[in-house]
C-alpha cells in the first residue's frame, strides 16, 4: 500500500497551487502523525480517510478545511487524540468505535457534519466540538463516558440515538422536528431530558430517564414510547396526534401523567406497570385506531370523548373501576369499541391485553382478547394492527 505521504504529494505535483482540493478514489489509510501532517497543504479532500488499528501517534489533521467523505477509526487501543484544528466542514460520517484510549476529538472549527456515529469510546468524556455543530443529520452516541452533549446543537436530525452513556445527566437540545427516531435510552438514570423546541416527531423512545419536557410537542408521526423512567410527572401539553402507538410501561414512580390535547391515537395505546399511576384522565382522547390497553392500579380512568376503538379493549385495575366499566360497556354495545372487550377491577394481577386476570378472592374472569405483551413502545407499534373482532 503506498504510504498516504506519497499518495498526497503526487496530488500536490498534480495541482498548481499550494491550497489544493485533493481528491483520493479510495480510502487513504493514516498510519501516523506524519501521514496526517501530509494531509496539511490540502484544504479540500475529497475521499474518506481511516486512521490505521495500529496507530499510537495522536492524529491531527490541521490544514484541512472540507472533507468529502468519511472520517474513521476503529478498533485502536492506543491512539489518544485526533483532532482537526481547521475542518468546518464534514460531509460525510465520523465513526469512531472500540478507541479503547481515546481521550479527546478536537473539532473547534466544526459546524456542520452527515453523521456522527460513536460506539464503546469508553475514556472520552468531552465533546471537542468548541463552535458547536449545527448541523447533522444523524447523531449515534453509545457506550462512551461523555458527560454532556454540548457542542452538539442541531436544530433538525433524522435519526438521534444517544443510548449507554452512562456519565450524561443532562441533555437538552434546540431541535425542531426528528424525522425518523430519536431514542435517549439506558443513559445516567438521573438524566433530565430538555427539547423544549421539538415540535414534530417520527419515533420518539425515553427509557430510564429522569424528567423528560416536551412543552412544544404537537405531532408524532410515529410511537411515543416512556418505558422504565423514574420520573413522578409526565407532560405533553401539546399534544394533540400519535401517528402510531403510545406506550407507557414501566414507569414505578409515575403518578402524574397529562395529555390534555390529545385527541388521536392511530395505533395502539398502552398503559401498563405504572404501579402508582392510579388516576388516568385523557380529558380530549376521541379515537384508537388499535387497542385501548391499561393496565394497573388505577381507581379513576377517564376518556370522557372517546368514541372510537378499532381494536381490542382491555381495562384492568387492581381497585374498583365500575365507573369506568359503566362509561366504556355502552361504547362496546354501540359498536364504537369494535374488538374483544375486557374491563374488570378489583383484580389480584391487573395486567395487558390477552392475560386471564384473578379476581379478589373470586373466580377467573376470561381473558379479553390474544394481544401479546410487548416490553416497549416500538414493538408495541409494530404489532399495531390489532382489529380483533
Ligand atoms: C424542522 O425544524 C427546523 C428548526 O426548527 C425548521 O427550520 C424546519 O422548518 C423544520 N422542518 C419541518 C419540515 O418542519
Ligand atoms: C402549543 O400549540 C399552540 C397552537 O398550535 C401554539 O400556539 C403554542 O405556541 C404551542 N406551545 C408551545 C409551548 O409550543
Ligand atoms: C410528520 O408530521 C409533520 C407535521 O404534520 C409533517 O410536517 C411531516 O412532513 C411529517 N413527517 C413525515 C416523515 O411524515
Ligand atoms: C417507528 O418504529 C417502528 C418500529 O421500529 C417502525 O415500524 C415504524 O415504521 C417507525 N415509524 C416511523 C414513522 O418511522
Ligand atoms: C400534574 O401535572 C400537571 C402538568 O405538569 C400539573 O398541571 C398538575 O397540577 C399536576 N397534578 C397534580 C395532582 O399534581
Ligand atoms: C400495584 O401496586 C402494587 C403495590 O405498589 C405493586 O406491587 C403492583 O405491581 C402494582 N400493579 C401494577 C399492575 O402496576
Ligand atoms: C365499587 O364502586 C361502586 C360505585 O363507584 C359501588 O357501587 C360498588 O359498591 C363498589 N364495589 C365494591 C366491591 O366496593
Ligand atoms: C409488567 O411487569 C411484569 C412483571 O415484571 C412483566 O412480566 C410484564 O411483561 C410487564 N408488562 C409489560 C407490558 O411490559
Amino acid at each position: 500500500m503506498p504510504s498516504i505521504s506519497r499518495i498526497v504529494l503526487s496530488a500536490l505535483a498534480a495541482a498548481s497551487v499550494a491550497v489544493a482540493d485533493c481528491t483520493f478514489s479510495a480510502t487513504s489509510t493514516i498510519q501516523n502523525a506524519g501521514d496526517a501532517t501530509a494531509l496539511a497543504s490540502c484544504s479540500t479532500v475529497s475521499g474518506s480517510i481511516a486512521i490505521a488499528t495500529g496507530t499510537t501517534d495522536d492524529i491531527a489533521l490541521s490544514g484541512v478545511k472540507v472533507l468529502n467523505g468519511n472520517l474513521i477509526a476503529n478498533t485502536n487501543n492506543n491512539m489518544k487524540r485526533i483532532s482537526a484544528s481547521d475542518l468546518e466542514q464534514l460531509n460525510g460520517e465520523m465513526n469512531l468505535k472500540e478507541l479503547t484510549r481515546l481521550v479527546a476529538v478536537d473539532f473547534p472549527k466544526l459546524k456542520k457534519i452527515d453523521s456522527i456515529k460513536w460506539e464503546s469510546l469508553p475514556n472520552l468524556q468531552t465533546i471537542g466540538f468548541t463552535a458547536s455543530v449545527e448541523s447533522a443529520k444523524k447523531v449515534d452516541i453509545q457506550n462512551t463516558a461523555v458527560r454532556s452533549l454540548e457542542g452538539i446543537n442541531i436544530q433538525q436530525a433524522q435519526t438521534v440515538k444517544i443510548a449507554n452513556n452512562q456519565y450524561i445527566n443532562q441533555i437538552s437540545m434546540q431541535l425542531g422536528n426528528v424525522s425518523t427516531a430519536l431514542d435517549f435510552s439506558d443513559n445516567n438514570k438521573a438524566v433530565k431530558v430538555e427539547l423544549p423546541n421539538l415540535i414534530w416527531a417520527a419515533n420518539l423512545t425515553f427509557r430510564f430517564c429522569g424528567s423528560v419536557s416536551l412543552p412544544s410537542l404537537a405531532k408524532l408521526n410515529g410511537s411515543l414510547g416512556l418505558i422504565n423512567n423514574g420520573f413522578e410527572t409526565f407532560s405533553a401539553p401539546n399534544l394533540t396526534e400519535v401517528g402510531e402507538a403510545l406506550a407507557v410501561v414501566g414507569n414505578e414512580q409515575l403518578n402524574n401523567l397529562t395529555f390534555p390535547l390529545l385527541k388521536k391515537i392511530t395505533d395502539n395505546l398502552q398503559i401498563a406497570n405504572n404501579s402508582k399511576l392510579t388516576d388516568i384522565e385523557i380529558d380530549s382522547l376521541e379515537s384508537i385506531g388499535g387497542a385501548f390497553d391499561i393496565s394497573g392500579n388505577m381507581t379513576t380512568v377517564e376518556t370522557p370523548k372517546l368514541n372510537n376503538v378499532k381494536g381490542a379493549f382491555n381495562l384492568q385495575s387492581s381497585e374498583n373501576i365500575t365507573e369506568a366499566c359503566n362509561f366504556y360497556q355502552p361504547l362496546k354495545d354501540k359498536k364504537l369499541i369494535l374488538g374483544k372487550y375486557l374491563c374488570k377491577g378489583k383484580l389480584v394481577d391487573p395486567s395487558v391485553a390477552g392475560t386471564t386476570p384473578k379476581e379478589q378472592g373470586g373466580s377467573k374472569a376470561s381473558a379479553a382478547s390474544t394481544l401479546s405483551a410487548t416490553n416497549g413502545a416500538l414493538g408495541l407499534a409494530a404489532m399495531a394492527a390489532v382489529f380483533l373482532l
